[in-house]
């Protein structure tokens, strides 16, 4: 069977590492290229993380793809509480040898998606800011783009702000203009990801698996859970990003429900809350399906099989 393509718009970011992990290695994902958005950090750092990650895992022939380095609305926000002043503090890489291209991520973006048959899933697990310049940019674009899987928002609470995910408060506009593409989407938020929390007995079982893959996740979660507990108080962090991976590779691993969903724009203490009508109040068309549940045990299991997946190889020099 022909592997799912897909690009991955990241802002890694620790768990966007786990993610990129997991697509860039897969028999059933065909990894076209990552784009880089400003998130966790700023764009220089999101950019050279992500060729770190590559590198690492000895996979730097995927290219990277450098984009926008601020929201398109609003003022710049950060995560440096949670993945510190790199982005992906931790790690030790060597010497970097892959830059990212020179095409711009938009134009990356534009570009493939009008070259292709339609068979392309853009997964974003950072502000989506890229995709929504994109689409702004280049409307056709539109109908090409087969589905889109973000990691972002919540029909709960948020974690930036009472109302708001991350993701999402960081640029509310692009997230609004991908919300009313017309385009299929599937939401994974807050309300799934923080049912993966990577505890200590986890990080055990994946060390286990003795390569590149597990080195990187073993000290990436070091930080990552370090810096959850010490902002959030819990024994594990929520490994938020790898869930958009995991579900294409399991479809089975979330359940969902078709939701109306609206990105809140005004400025009041609900800006860039995912208004998600469970219930179907308004009477709207879903333009979502939003993720409601997860089989964790399954989760665990594929992070583990995408680990072992890199076999025997040590970590790259
Ligand atoms: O709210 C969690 C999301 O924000 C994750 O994608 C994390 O990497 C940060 O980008
Ligand atoms: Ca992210």
């Amino acid at each position: 069977m022909a592997r799912q393509k897909i690009i991955c718009d990241c802002d890694p970011g620790h768990d966007d590492a786990i993610a990129i992990l997991l697509a860039a290695n897969s028999p059933d994902l065909e990894l076209l290229g990552l784009t880089i958005v400003a998130g966790n950090q700023t764009l220089e750092n999101t950019g050279r993380n992500a060729c770190h990650v590559l590198q690492w895992l000895g996979r730097e022939q995927i290219p990277v793809y450098t984009g926008c380095g601020r929201p398109m609305v609003r003022d710049r926000v950060t995560a440096g509480d949670i993945h510190g002043k790199t982005g992906l503090d931790g790690p030790v890489f060597p010497p970097l040898r892959k830059a990212p291209e020179g095409e711009h991520a938009v134009s990356y973006l534009i570009r493939t998606l009008l070259a292709s048959e339609g068979d392309i899933t853009v997964v974003t697990s950072g502000p989506m800011t890229n995709l929504g310049m994109a689409l702004r940019m280049e409307p056709r674009i539109a109908e090409k783009i087969q589905r889109i899987v973000l990691m972002g928002g919540s029909y709960t609470n948020g974690n930036v702000t009472p109302a708001a995910e991350f993701n999402i408060l960081a640029d509310p506009e692009a997230a609004h203009v991908c919300f009313t593409s017309g385009r299929p989407i599937t939401m994974i938020g807050l309300d799934v990801t923080r049912k993966v929390l990577c505890y200590p007995e986890i990080v055990e079982r994946m060390a286990k698996a003795g390569n590149c893959a597990s080195r990187l996740f073993v000290d990436l979660m070091k930080h990552f859970c370090k810096a959850q507990k010490e902002v959030f108080g819990w024994e594990g962090g929520p490994l938020h990003d790898p869930v958009t991976i995991a579900c294409l590779l399991d479809p089975g691993l979330v359940s969902t429900k078709p939701m109306n969903v609206q990105i809140d724009l005004s400025h009041g203490p609900s800006y860039g809350r995912t208004n998600c009508d469970a219930f179907g109040y308004l009477g709207l068309p879903a333009t979502a399906d939003v993720a409601v549940d997860i089989d964790a045990d399954r989760f665990w299991d594929i992070i583990e099989d995408g680990l072992r997946r890199y076999g025997e190889t040590e970590a790259r020099a």
